[in-house]
């Protein structure tokens, strides 16, 4: 399902409102040498990769991007409005590492045989009476910053034109963001670029850099092992405390606080907790109905950490056990996600159609089994993709045309929804792509419907809310 399109989140919450009266404050000695002591060094229990990790992927860009220069922009902060959250835009952080606010990325190839020239990161210097509201930061000019930022040139983002008019003058194409997507795109952008380079031709590096995304790290697969690991325990917690007359955003409320207190910096998506006909509605995040005995209720929630995703959905009966009807509309669920699962493997696709198609695989299994069942082809409920990539977005960029390979990591999620019967299931898993198969990274949270109902029986005998 597409969700949500990339938003900022937060990495660094800010808390004025008074953002145009800040300069009227003094700046206290001590203040001033912790910042400076500080000064280089990331002060943020964020996990990030090793800098060469992010170099490397920089240099794998520039051997696909031989043409012409690349130049990327970070996110930019709102001007005058401090308590919105701030948080990187992937493609940024992807091949930087860096989580700081209104920088910028030239990349210069040295020949068209491939291999990066010069790699030049454009970062604010430091502004200490900033520095009061949002702590220590990094700039420009500090002293070892090549070290902190793992660039062996960082300038001050008004050294970007003039450097980009060099590197111009042997290559005359730009490779940027030029739409929509995450966070590049921007038109002023674009029309800044158009400006400084009349007669450079703009192309989109959207889709070399999805290419490098899809493919997830070790250091990728372990901060999403993480996210996943915190999420499941969110899940269980949830399956413990649901019962008739607990509010949605109660169920919602719980989920965020067991992920954020294991560390997540915040829901990787807004969390969807939908009983009785909100079953049946596939974005549905306003969690406010109260939950009646005999409803479904499908929890699709996750958390994110250290910047990467999971997507989790489990679906739950209120009551504690599922009726007759849904059960057996479970277990036809159920039944497609695992025939799509053990098709995952190299070479397979997420794409509706095709022979490897993991979606066909789950619509055909809908269909048989629910006319062998009850009566009816279910493939008709099924209104949604079979599933997505989940990497730094909970929806990852990847190539439509592609197959899956090994490295990938991606949600396999079967849902059937009839409205008509406010009954809604979904079950959704994490996969990570292997050599020779799959694993299940979310295989520890139960789908089986028995061992569902122990779990909620478990929660109701210790009386948890
Ligand atoms: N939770 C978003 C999705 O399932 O795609
Ligand atoms: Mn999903
Ligand atoms: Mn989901």
């Amino acid at each position: 399902m597409d969700l949500r399109s990339e938003k900022p989140g937060t990495s660094h919450p800010q808390h004025s409102t008074r953002a145009p009266s800040r300069r009227r404050f003094g700046l206290p000695a001590l203040w001033l040498a912790l910042a400076t002591l500080a000064g280089g060094v990331l002060l943020s229990a964020f996990e990030r990769e090793p800098l060469e990790v992010f170099k490397r992927r920089r240099a794998e860009l520039m051997e696909s991007v031989r043409d012409g220069i690349v130049v990327l922009f970070g996110q930019t902060p709102p001007e005058d409005i401090d308590y919105l959250p701030f948080r990187q835009t992937n493609d940024f952080y992807y091949l930087t590492g860096s989580e700081e606010p209104n920088v910028a990325l030239l990349l210069v190839p040295s020949s068209s045989e491939g291999g990066t020239g010069r790699e030049i990161f454009f970062l604010p210097l430091r502004d200490p009476a900033e520095e009061r509201w949002t702590g220590p930061k990094i700039g420009a000019g500090d002293p070892g910053i090549s070290e902190v930022t793992g660039f062996a040139e960082v300038m001050p983002p008004g050294h970007l034109p003039a450097q980009m008019g060099e590197a111009l003058k042997r290559w005359n194409k730009i490779y940027t963001l030029t739409s929509g997507g995450e966070g590049g795109g921007n038109s002023s952008f674009l029309s800044r670029l158009r400006q400084l380079a009349p007669f450079a031709s703009i192309e989109n590096v959207a889709p070399e850099i999805a290419k490098l995304r899809s493919v997830k790290s070790a250091g990728e697969i372990d901060l999403i092992r993480k996210s996943t690991e915190a999420t499941i325990e969110a899940h269980f917690a949830a399956m413990q405390a649901v019962r008739p007359g607990v509010y949605e955003y109660e169920i919602a409320a719980l989920m965020k606080y067991e992920y954020e207190r294991r560390g997540c910096e915040r829901s990787a998506y807004p969390p969807i907790v939908g009983s009785g006909f909100n079953s049946t509605v596939l974005h549905y995040d306003k969690n406010r109905r109260r939950m009646e005995a005999g409803d479904m209720l499908v929890l699709d929630v996750g958390g994110e950490y250290s910047g990467y995703a999971t997507d989790i959905t489990r679906t739950l009966p209120v009551s504690g056990r599922f009726t007759k009807r849904q059960r057996e509309i479970y277990e036809i669920v159920l039944g497609a996600q695992r025939a799509a699962i053990a098709a995952a493997r190299p070479g397979a696709s997420l794409r509706r159609s095709g022979p490897n198609s993991l979606h066909r695989i789950a619509l055909e299994y809908l269909n048989e089994e629910g006319k062998k069942r009850v009566g009816e082809p279910l493939g008709k409920y099924f209104i949604h993709g079979i599933g997505h990539h989940v990497g730094l977005a909970v929806h990852d960029p990847s190539e439509r045309s592609a197959t899956l390979q090994p490295g990938m990591v991606i949600t396999i999620e079967p849902g059937v929804y009839i409205p008509d019967e406010g009954l809604g299931v979904r079950i959704e898993d994490m996969i990570l792509i292997t050599e020779d198969g799959n694993e299940v990274m979310t295989r520890r949270l139960p789908r089986d419907p028995d061992e569902i109902e122990k779990i909620m029986a478990g929660g109701k005998r210790r009386g948890n809310r």
